[in-house]
């Protein structure tokens, strides 16, 4: 399963990037009017920080524009991942692209009917949003599967990239339906390498480790 990025923050895409666990970051509007920044400059900065996939979306909502801006925004770098919205416009959008060989990451996905056209436009991600369909009382997970269900019957290349992730449960919720990628708000990667447990063990660890006056460089020191 790979793990990408949920967010426009350059010092938290570069901090999380350490850690050797980030496979690709998204973005959206939202997410770039949050950072205060010029896109463009966020989007090159991210895909030189991150080798790879970074979805950047499109903004208009007819097909001549969207196809300019998707244009213009994969000449950004490399890995870009052109985003477009679950339309009539957006999906024609996705196919043309596609067919030029640019990757396309279709947004705002609700149900697998949208899902399904998607991938018949040759969609390289699908976007469903469990945290938001969660919100409206609905399954968000219940859709990962029909989707990955619908995918493999029909051996779609086009990944299911879990979106609008809310908490650790989520991941490991998509994890278990096989689905390809999840996108994590900074803060649920964090939150995934926690467990009181591990606190409270390495915590004794330590406490006993301190009673022994060794240190372990220390002793390499020694035997130098
Ligand atoms: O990037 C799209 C998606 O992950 C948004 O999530 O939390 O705004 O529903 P959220």
């Amino acid at each position: 399963m790979k793990f990408f990025i949920d967010t426009a923050d350059v010092a938290e895409i570069r901090d999380l990037a350490s850690t050797g666990l980030v496979d690709g970051v998204t973005t959206n509007p939202s997410l770039i009017a949050k950072s205060g920044r010029p896109m463009a400059e966020v989007i090159a900065e991210i895909c030189d920080a991150v080798p790879g996939p970074i979805s950047a979306e499109v903004t208009a909502t007819d097909y001549a524009t969207m196809l300019r801006e998707g244009r213009y925004l994969a000449s950004i770098a490399k890995n870009v991942a052109v985003k477009v919205p679950l339309t009539v416009d957006g999906l024609k959008t996705c196919k043309t692209l596609s067919d030029a060989g640019t990757p396309v990451n279709v947004t705002l996905c609700f149900s697998a009917a949208q899902a399904l056209l998607a991938a018949k436009a040759g969609a390289a991600y699908i976007s469903p949003f469990v945290g938001r369909l969660d919100d409206i009382g609905a399954v968000g997970m219940d859709l990962i599967a029909d989707i990955v269900e619908i995918y493999s019957a029909y051996d779609f290349k086009t990944a299911v990239l879990v979106a609008s992730v809310r908490g650790p449960q989520h991941v490991i919720d998509a994890a278990k339906l096989g689905a390809d990628v999840v996108t994590l708000p900074p803060a649920v990667l964090r939150l995934m390498y926690k467990h009181p447990l591990t606190d409270k063990g390495l915590e004794a660890f330590l406490a006993d480790w301190a009673k022994t006056g060794q240190s372990i460089l220390g002793a390499e020191t020694d035997t130098a």
